[in-house]
């Protein structure tokens, strides 16, 4: 049941993935002009008016394993099938275990000591089915002690959203709409998850997104640029893959929230509807005139609201009205989707729904009832969706009540 474009999409180029952790981009941040944004899409206008194999070295565990009897995979040998990701700080590969016959992927990262690395304390907090398995993480040594590798061991997802939604485009197509509803519902669900811990991905993107679409299992990966905020202190703004990155950050907010993650949440459910990015732009200027192009021109407020420290008096507002959402998208698209993506990509962070308030968005309710539910499932696999803990509800009954099904309890006796 693949939806058609109504026009072909061909000139599709994915912008370079720049590792941020690697290249800063500080230069993007630097000096946001929103006023000279909103002159270029001015400007714009009026153009378009006129025409391995792993080594068995020393290894020490960074961190307790949680759940029962852990493997320790570092007494294993592996055999390298495929090399799925490479950047500068290292490698991640598909790889069978030569003991026990298990396929796992290994991130493979370079310790680099004059970086902090979060991402295996963060993971190990990160137990959810809408997250990516850690089985098990070691340090192996190269030929010197000062080379240092940390090797995270994780259950293997055969996709990416990134990859499987290219597959789609290739055919000038897009996913079909009841695997965007379950990857949007997922993805939304480990959102809160992370969030709930008070931990923001800050990388949140479709190459991170892990699914399986035999089971139609979604995973979050890549917490390489996590990090736990603290209201007090102030976090570098230069986060996030450009055409996922939040307005606040684009405006250098120090004092974000989690509500980042949201607003590239909501950019991936609607890429999801458009096959592109909805917002692609060449630089960080760039990035706000394509958020202004839809979004409209932000009021004093909302660039307050995005960043206090914002020198408003040199902003004098050049209205560009905002475009009815229905007109972003190729194909119709049902009007409970845009309802949720047109609440989640708001400028100020804080109406921006949050993860758990979006899960309830009426966009979902198919999914909650019994009939639609059975239907779906006769069609496709569907992963369970309802069994949330009193953490990941955080003990709120009103919303247990809300996203389980009475359905389901009844069936789970929960
Ligand atoms: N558990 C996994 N299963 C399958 N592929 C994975 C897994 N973890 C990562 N990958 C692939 O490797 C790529 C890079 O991994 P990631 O953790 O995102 O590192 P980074 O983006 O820092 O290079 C991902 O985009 C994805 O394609
Ligand atoms: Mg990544």
């Amino acid at each position: 049941m693949a939806r058609y474009a109504k026009k072909p999409i061909n000139k599709y180029t994915q912008p370079t993935d720049a590792n941020r952790r690697v290249q800063t981009e500080a230069a993007d941040v630097d000096d946001i002009d929103l006023q000279q944004a909103i002159l270029k899409f001015k400007n714009l206008q009026e153009k378009q008016k006129t025409p391995l194999k792993n080594q068995r070295t020393k290894s020490k565990s960074p961190a307790p394993q949680q759940g029962n009897q852990p493997m320790d995979y570092s007494q294993f040998t592996f055999t390298s099938l495929k090399v799925i990701g490479q950047g500068s700080f290292g490698i991640v590969y598909k790889a069978k275990v030569n003991e026990t016959g298990e396929i796992v992927a290994v991130k493979k990262v370079i310790q680099d000591k004059r970086y902090k690395n979060r991402e295996i304390q963060i993971l190990q907090e990160l137990d959810h089915s809408n997250i990516v398995e850690t089985k098990h993480a070691y340090f192996t040594y190269g030929d010197s002690p000062d080379e240092q590798y940390l090797n995270v061991i994780m259950d293997y997802q055969p996709e990416t959203l990134h990859s499987f939604n290219a597959q789609f485009l290739k055919q000038q197509q897009l996913l079909p709409e009841i695997q965007a509803k379950l990857y949007s519902y997922q993805l939304l669900r480990g959102i809160a998850f992370v969030h709930t811990k008070g931990i923001c991905h800050r990388d949140i993107k479709p190459h991170n997104v892990l699914i399986n679409p035999d089971t139609n299992v979604l995973k979050i990966c890549d917490f390489g640029s996590a990090k736990k905020l603290s209201p007090l202190e102030p976090n570098i703004a230069y986060i996030c893959s450009r055409c996922y990155r939040a307005p606040e950050l684009l405006f250098g907010a120090t004092n974000y929230t989690t509500q980042v993650d949201m607003w590239s949440v909501g950019c991936i459910i609607g890429e999801m509807f458009n096959g592109l990015p909805l917002f692609l732009g060449a630089s960080a200027v760039d990035q706000l005139v394509e958020i202004i192009k839809i979004l409209g021109s932000p009021s004093k407020e909302e660039v307050l609201s995005m960043n206090e420290l914002y020198d408003i008096k040199q902003y004098k507002i050049v209205q560009i009205r905002k475009k009815d959402w229905r007109k972003v998208f190729q194909t119709v698209v049902d009007p409970q989707a845009i309802d949720l993506i047109s609440k989640i990509l708001t400028y100020c962070p804080r109406t921006r729904l949050t993860a758990l308030q979006a899960l309830t968005h009426s966009y979902f309710d198919d999914l909650r009832d019994e009939t639609t539910f059975r239907m779906y499932q006769s069609k496709i696999q569907i992963p369970d969706l309802f069994d949330f803990t009193k953490e990941e509800l955080s003990n709120n009954q009103s919303l247990a009540n809300k996203l389980i099904p009475k359905w389901y309890q009844k069936r789970n006796k929960c």
